[in-house]
């Protein structure tokens, strides 16, 4: 075996009752490397990782590390033999101040309670770890962001002396600002000579990460590359197996829509870089299209380009019939097309502002002219959700709520912002026509 290899798995069982959830399954990660680990839900990804986490006594197979045989009998065990585990679920004690969470279990007794003695050697080993964490070592992890939690973790499997450091999906919490500095991180660690393993659903990120890729199906290893060598294709078509592929191309059939109907939107071979390539979808009006896919596969990529978030580098998008080209999600907007973004905590909503302005936001954004008065922004905010509710039950069948409503609804679009009286730039009557509308026949 060379001697780079700082973890080397050969033939690791697991079973839960009859399931064998982890089969045989052989790894190798090597210093300087920084090795990712994909597969499906419940492909056997986290019993891998609590199995090396010490979580599993009675796993099957051999762990070596640094050429020398692990026993991981238990967590404290494990730790000592070298391996690291950040869970995706942070494990730090939020009582506690982060120099108290970095010295837990080392030696409490040689310092008792003093709290300079605690803060003076977690600076130290802050110091000596390398990675600096962004915030005062007396603060309380109470408050601290995702991002600063991690680094604390980090900075803790180093000053613990870890061989291995095993991180299980470690951005689905960061933004992008942190996950780009998450990934620095993880390079310098490799560099250093750490074994990284990173685990993740997302495909993009794990080309741009990782150097060695090992793909698990159904608890067995069906592949163990350079990442270089494996396209995003490959990877989901390596996740989701033979069987999958046929099923889905047997069912593709299924489902025929109804083509009476107008197309409202639609892809004609839209690409973005190598991203999103020649992708056509046509939606027909009081249809539901569904775009089903694995995480990485293009799925929001697409919803981005059709509601003018992203711009298209190739193919034609068209509404109604006639092509547009968005220059951003304003445009999308006007023409009546609204996205419900993936994550709607962080891109869909702003969370400091009261209710009031995230429901007219949109409409806001129509607003010409003289400065937004917030009385106005109130006031038609609630109006504009009265008629959304109006229009919610006109298109149940709710009789109660025709009449007052069909009179005024003729005089524009409901929700804007300016008060009564005051009509959008762009008239409205657009908006209102090209909108969705609950009724597809009238
Ligand atoms: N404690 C348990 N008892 C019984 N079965 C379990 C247990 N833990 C996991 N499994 C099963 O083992 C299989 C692998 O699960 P695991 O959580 O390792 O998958 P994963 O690859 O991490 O998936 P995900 O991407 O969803 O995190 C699944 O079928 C799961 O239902
Ligand atoms: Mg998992």
């Amino acid at each position: 075996m060379p001697t780079d290899v700082r973890l080397q798995l050969s033939g690791v069982t697991k079973q839960f009752g009859p399931a064998v959830v982890l089969d045989h399954v052989d790894l190798q990660v090597r210093a300087g490397q920084v090795h990712g680990l994909i597969g499906q839900n419940g492909a056997g990804k986290s019993t891998l990782v609590k199995t090396l986490a010490g979580l599993y006594p009675d796993h099957g197979g051999g762990t070596r590390i640094d050429g020398r045989p692990a026993a991981l009998r238990n967590p404290r065990q494990s730790r000592s033999e070298g391996i690291a585990v950040i869970h995706q679920e942070f494990s730090l004690v939020s009582e506690m101040t982060v120099a108290e969470n970095l010295l837990l279990g080392r030696e409490p007794g040689l310092w008792g309670y003093n709290r300079r003695a605690i803060r003076k050697k977690a600076e130290a080993l802050v110091e000596e770890v390398g990675i600096e964490i962004g915030e005062s070592v007396e603060a309380s992890v109470s408050g601290l962001s995702p991002a600063i939690r991690q680094r604390i973790e980090i900075v803790k499997a180093l000053a613990e002396d870890a061989k291995v450091l095993i991180m299980d999906e470690p951005t689905a919490r960061l933004s992008e600002a942190e996950r780009l500095s998450l990934f620095r991180v993880v390079r310098q660690l490799a560099d250093r000579g750490v074994g990284m393993v990173f685990i993740s659903h997302f495909l993009d990120e794990v080309r741009e990460v990782t150097d060695w890729l090992t793909v698990m199906r159904n608890g067995r290893v069906v592949a163990s590359e350079p990442t270089k060598s494996l396209t995003v294709g490959r990877m989901a078509a390596l996740m989701l197996g033979e069987e999958f592929q046929q099923v889905i191309d047997h069912e593709r059939a299924v489902g025929q829509a109804d083509d009476t109907r107008p197309v409202v939107l639609e892809a004609d071979s839209v690409s973005v870089g190598d991203r999103l390539r020649g992708v056509s979808i046509a939606l027909r009006a009081g249809e539901i299209v569904a775009v089903a896919g694995l995480v990485g596969s293009g799925r929001t990529r697409l919803c981005r380009v059709l509601t003018g978030v992203e711009q298209p580098t190739g193919g034609r998008l068209r509404v109604r019939g006639s092509e547009v080209r968005f220059s951003g999600p304003r445009g999308a907007i006007s023409r009546g097309i609204a996205l419900i973004p993936e994550d709607r905590k962080y891109q869909g909503l702003s969370l400091s502002s009261p209710l009031t302005e995230n429901l007219c936001l949109m409409a806001l954004q129509r607003r010409r002219g003289p400065a937004r008065r917030r009385a106005p922004v109130e006031h038609s905010a609630g109006r504009g959700f009265r008629d959304l509710t109006r229009r919610h039950r006109r298109a149940r069948g709710d009789t109660r709520w025709r009449k007052p409503a069909e009179g005024r609804a003729r005089q524009g679009p409901r929700l804007r912002a300016g008060g009564a009286g005051h009509r959008p730039a762009d008239g409205g009557r657009r908006h209102r026509d090209e909108g969705p509308d609950p009724s597809p026949a009238a």
